[in-house]
């Protein structure tokens, strides 16, 4: 079951001698990955995760989920960063997989978003999974203050303790405290494996489970993903040619890449996307600027930047072969707006050949593009393209010769806000 990456239109910018030539570099990369001798190893747990992960801790997660959706209207997921954009990327993206609906919170400080988020739940039974590595981060600490606080007036004694479910890191950290203080159910995050690499770990898998997404065939991809990608011939792994032609067109000086998709599910993974190239290969003066656009709907704002702008982007399509319903476009007498021609077509049939339309035209408007092919937007195949991701990126950043799995380009804002609120 698969995903395949198409290249014609990067043609006259990416040809196979290249490929060719960067190969040493790329088996190098991979060798530091698989020896863990690269930079920042102490932090690549994520690369064997998926078949470290053993069914017995899925399926206590499932009746961990059932059991936790029997008792509550809802679920509020207080988090930030890679301790946030994986869950919502991946519910978004499964579209109605929420057996329970699901409200964010603690990944800005927004009084009237919080506000309004604690109003429309209050009259509902509630469970919160709050999410944080270091259990110090200020937006998930204090929407987690503001909310705990509702809950112990909402709930008391056990009643609480089994609505609270904490997932932090297994020793360290104020969220640790609170868990163990408290007497409140807490999952550990691995040493090994850093926020935006995270959506394998407990950090996604226990609040989708509680969702009650399918975790199962989650990991099951993410495991065929590990098979797939971690094979170190390039002409094999499409990881790996990925990763190479954004090192190839970055050296070309296209600076910024844009994640597009047609389809409307993939809003949230674009967003944990950038978070997970941003973070892990701007460094140093280097790294590729990832953005990302919504198609068509951005055709008609950001289309004429794409087809005749500054000429330092490049384009990465993400595509779906089967949609799971079909929508025939009806035929009408008068054909007033002409498009009886695709009468009796499904709407993606159309939604296709803009898609095919948009490539072309913009490789000839010098926007060199690539597009990456899922079979279904299903968990299995979501957790194979998490997978793609995070290989390919580990594999990019040791091309730029950066530390793909350190930020500490993050904590520099942070010192200035602690001055400015007498934090110690
Ligand atoms: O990539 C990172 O490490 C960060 O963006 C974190 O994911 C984010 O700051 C949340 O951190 P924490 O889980 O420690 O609250």
């Amino acid at each position: 079951m698969g995903i395949t990456l198409e290249k014609q239109y990067l043609k006259g910018y990416v040809a196979k001698k290249d490929f060719k030539q960067i190969f040493p570099k790329i088996k190098k990369a991979h060798d530091a990955l698989e020896k863990k001798a690269g930079l920042g190893s102490e932090f690549t747990g994520w690369a064997d995760l998926p078949s470290r992960t053993e069914d017995n801790f899925l399926n206590s997660l499932v009746a961990l989920g059932e059991e936790v959706r029997s008792y509550s209207d809802c679920l509020i997921s207080i988090g930030i960063g890679g301790s946030y954009l994986g869950i919502r990327a991946t519910l978004k993206f499964l579209r109605n997989a929420e057996k329970i609906p699901v409200e964010y919170a603690g990944h800005n400080m927004s009084t009237d978003g919080l506000y309004e988020l604690l109003e429309s739940v209050k009259n509902k039974r509630i469970a919160v999974a709050v999410i944080s590595k270091s259990g110090t981060t200020t937006e998930p600490a204090i929407a987690f203050r503001i909310i705990r606080k509702m809950m112990e007036e909402k709930y008391k004694g056990d009643e609480l303790k089994k609505r609270i479910i904490c997932i932090t890191d297994g020793k360290k950290g104020a969220l640790r405290q609170i868990a163990d203080k408290g007497g409140l159910r807490s999952f550990v995050i691995p040493d090994d494996v850093g926020g935006r690499f995270s959506v394998l770990t407990p950090v996604g898998l226990v609040p989708l489970a509680i969702a009650g997404c399918d975790v199962r065939a989650l990991v099951e991809g993410a495991r065929e993903g590990q098979k797939e990608y971690s094979v170190p011939d390039i002409e094999k792994n499409i990881a790996y040619q990925y990763a190479a032609v954004r090192y190839l067109l970055y050296k070309q000086r296209k600076y910024i890449e844009v994640l597009a998709s047609f389809y409307d599910n993939m809003f949230y993974l674009a967003e944990w996307w950038k978070q997970l190239y941003g973070e892990s290969e701007a460094k140093e003066g280097k790294g590729i600027f990832p953005s990302s656009l919504n198609m068509s709907t951005d055709l008609h704002s950001m289309g004429q930047l794409m087809q005749d702008g500054v000429r330092n982007v490049f384009e990465t399509f993400v595509n779906i072969e089967h949609t799971n319903h079909s929508l025939s476009i009806p035929r009408e007498e008068e054909d007033l707006d002409q498009f009886n021609i695709v009468a009796g077509k499904d709407l993606d049939y159309v939604n296709k050949q803009a898609l095919n339309a948009t490539a072309a035209a913009h490789y000839e408007g010098g926007v060199p593009n690539s597009s990456i092919l899922l079979e279904r937007a299903d968990s299995f195949h979501l957790g194979k393209l998490f997978y793609f991701f995070e290989r390919a990126v580990a594999v990019s950043g040791y091309l730029l010769g950066v530390n793909p799995f350190n930020q500490p380009g993050v904590e520099a804002y942070k010192k200035k806000m602690f001055a400015l609120l007498g934090k110690k």
